[in-house]
């Protein structure tokens, strides 16, 4: 079950550092012709659009027969919205959308080349299930890509929320050392994992309030968050990402 319940339209329209994010990773996943690929916590489809976009390129370019996309997720109303934002690609290539709960089997028929992540993993309390699921529907040379939230991930948010009594999500925010050995325990050579300090500052107080009830604590009342404002110094989210760049062992 999934106890967090997103507003997919109103997600889409925050200032979110996820975009520059979600480039990154398809950077480092340097595709190739003819490669199939997971989106594993896709969202609203943003970041496997543009994967699935390089694809087709690299298709027509090399006249290779591009590979399945597929985007996973675990809320309705994200992958409604990712459903729409690949209705108009014609149904021959479209992706794959499934509901999909990252932590059990995941539906997918082929396994496939690459498996990215942006903004998805710390949602996910045990990372050595995801990263069994990853491994058990990559093929025996498939390469993973992820960001999350790492260790000290939005610590001033947390520390705020506290004070003000609000619910939180249940967040994993891992760290290299425990990334490293769930990497290893569940079939993975880690390439690269690392830390990286990237705080999103808001312009003011109303798209502070905005952004953090839509992306952070998706049942606060407005109250709830008026008395988390309040003990907040700065409009500044703290970010810290945990980047992860691995091959099959
Ligand atoms: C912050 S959003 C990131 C979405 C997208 N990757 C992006 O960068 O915009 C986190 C996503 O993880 C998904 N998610 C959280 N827990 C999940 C789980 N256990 N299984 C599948 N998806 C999950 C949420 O539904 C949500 O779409």
């Amino acid at each position: 079950m999934n106890p967090i319940v997103w507003d997919a339209a109103r997600y889409d329209r925050q200032p979110l550092p996820h975009e520059r994010w979600g480039q990154g990773v398809i950077d480092r996943a340097q595709l190739r012709a003819g490669e199939s690929l997971i989106d594993a916590g896709c969202g609203t489809g943003r970041d496997a659009e543009l994967a699935f976009n390089q694809l087709m390129v690299l298709a027509a370019d090399t006249c290779v027969t591009p590979g399945q996309v597929t985007l996973l997720d675990i809320d309705e109303s994200m992958l409604a919205a990712a459903r729409l934002r690949f209705l108009h690609y014609p149904e021959s290539v479209a992706p794959c959308i499934k509901a999909a709960d990252l932590s059990q089997d995941w539906p997918v028929s082929e396994p496939a080349d690459v498996i990215m992540s942006v903004a998805a993993f710390h949602w996910i309390q045990d990372h050595g299930s995801v990263f069994r699921q990853a491994a058990t529907n990559g093929t025996k040379q498939s390469r993973l890509h992820v960001d999350c939230g790492g260790a000290g991930n939005i610590a001033n948010i947390v520390q705020a929320a506290r004070k003000a009594g609000l619910l939180m999500p249940v967040w994993n925010f891992a760290t290299v050392d425990n990334t490293v050995k769930a990497l290893i325990a569940n079939g993975w050579i880690p390439q690269d994992v690392w830390l990286q300090a990237d705080p999103l500052v808001l312009p003011d107080e109303d798209s502070f309030r905005e952004f953090v009830s839509t992306v952070m604590f998706h049942s606060a009342s407005e109250s709830q968050i008026n008395s988390f404002v309040s003990y907040c110094p700065d409009f500044v989210i703290d970010y810290v990402r945990l980047n992860i760049d691995a091959i099959r062992s």
